[in-house]
């Protein structure tokens, strides 16, 4: 069986989706893996590291790809008006697996499933136990939380911790992070490490606990409906009109008093709420930075710009896209680990071949296309999340 890991072709893409280490695994298993050359440079993993973990090296994308029975992505295939038609390179029958973004790319999902591509978006993972050490989402978000507070400081004029000098004493710098999942939580624990006084917010109540237990100080919006605010998946919903309302009045104010605002808010398959507005701009501090992790979908906050850094009304705006990919050595050797525990299950350790059992929660959860068919259920008829 031939494993396939091409160059990721997304403008700004810096990750790989297999690591040196997890080649070795794969080899170790009797799998053949080729891996496009150059695909791993910008993570500082060149080709002569994967040759010596017993990689073969594509001298292009079409030598990788072909004849490939399961093709390993960070992003998805790039589309045919965008460069090279990567979909095309895939053999009918063989397995996709990667961040695929079906929710967002309804059209490339029927390109799949009409190339007869077996497609698992690694996104729609079930949260459950024992998928933990397969979840992408998770080490990806905890290094963009990071990211973000780095990111921050660098563009603040000021200090984050507390200084008492001869000359006299600097008062610590205030971040308040909107939205505690895995990213928001990392940026807290990170804010407060370097010593700033950190506040944080989350529509979902169990998020309370978490960010106080990392030394935040949690903001509540008091309505009752905020007990109903979590999916059974542990996801944030939609929250209703006067909700909002009530939210925006509570982090306008908050928003007067901070130095730093990490932004984190996401609803999957919808595009991000908007938590901060223009007007709550411009009543920020004069040089504060917002750094808004929300921007691929939307943007929490409504004048950040996708990929840019901007300055209005007195503040840095930040909006990378790709925040993950801002720490590409790490980020890739993550997602290599996730991606060898997720596929070694499918591998019959005796004939080395594949043997899915198509029944099993974590297959059928991040399943999204086969036998020429999208099979999905959220992507069929809206169910799930
Ligand atoms: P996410 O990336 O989908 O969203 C980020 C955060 O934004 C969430 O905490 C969400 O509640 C919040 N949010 C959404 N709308 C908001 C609004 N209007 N205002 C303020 N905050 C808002 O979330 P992520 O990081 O993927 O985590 C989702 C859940 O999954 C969490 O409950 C997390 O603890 C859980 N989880 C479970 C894992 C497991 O294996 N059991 C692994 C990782 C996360």
């Amino acid at each position: 069986m031939k494993i396939a890991v091409p160059k990721e072709l997304r403008d700004g893409e810096t990750r790989v989706a297999m690591s040196p280490d997890m080649i070795k695994k794969l080899v170790a298993m009797g799998l053949e893996v080729m891996i496009e050359t150059g695909a791993g440079n910008r993570a500082m993993l060149l080709d002569d590291l994967y040759r010596k973990a017993g990689a073969l090296i594509g001298a292009n994308a079409n030598e990788t790809y072909s004849g490939a029975d399961i093709v390993l992505k960070v992003r998805p295939p790039i589309r045919p008006d965008q460069g090279p038609d990567e979909l095309a390179m895939i053999k009918s029958g063989a397995l996709l697996i990667g961040l695929l973004e079906p929710l967002q790319n309804t059209d490339s999902v029927a390109a799949y499933a009409k190339a007869g591509v077996t497609a698992f978006a690694m996104e729609l993972l079930p949260r459950i136990s024992r998928a933990q050490s397969m979840d992408v989402l998770s080490s990806q978000s905890n290094l963009a939380g990071y990211k973000a507070v780095i990111e921050a400081a660098a563009a603040f004029g000021k200090a984050f911790p507390m200084m008492m000098t001869a000359a006299g004493t600097i008062a610590p710098a205030k971040v308040l992070v909107l939205g505690t999942g895995v990213a928001g939580l990392q940026a807290i624990a990170t804010a407060r490490r370097l010593g700033a006084i950190v506040s944080a917010f989350d529509v979902r109540l169990a998020a309370k606990e978490e960010a106080e237990s990392l030394g935040a100080k949690f903001i509540e919006v008091i309505n009752e409906k905020t007990q109903g605010a979590e999916t059974k998946d542990g996801y944030a919903k939609e929250m209703s009109e006067e909700y909002k309302r009530k939210q925006k009045e509570l982090i306008h104010e908050t928003l007067k008093s901070q130095d730093i605002v990490i932004t984190t808010a996401l609803i999957p398959g919808k595009s991000a709420p908007v938590l901060i507005t223009e007007e709550m701009v411009k009543d920020m501090n004069l040089g504060s930075v917002i750094v808004d992790l929300a921007i691929e979908s939307g943007g929490n906050c409504s004048i950040t710009e996708l990929g840019k850094v901007v300055f209005r009304h007195g503040v840095t705006l930040i909006g990378h896209a790709n925040m993950p990919g801002h720490a590409p050595v790490d980020a890739s050797a993550l997602y290599a680990r996730s991606l060898v525990n997720f596929i070694t299950p499918m591998i019959d350790p005796e004939t080395k071949d594949l043997a899915i059992d198509w029944e099993d929660e974590i297959i059928a959860g991040t399943l999204i296309t086969h036998d020429g068919k999208i099979v999905h259920p959220t992507l069929t008829n809206g169910e799930g999340r």
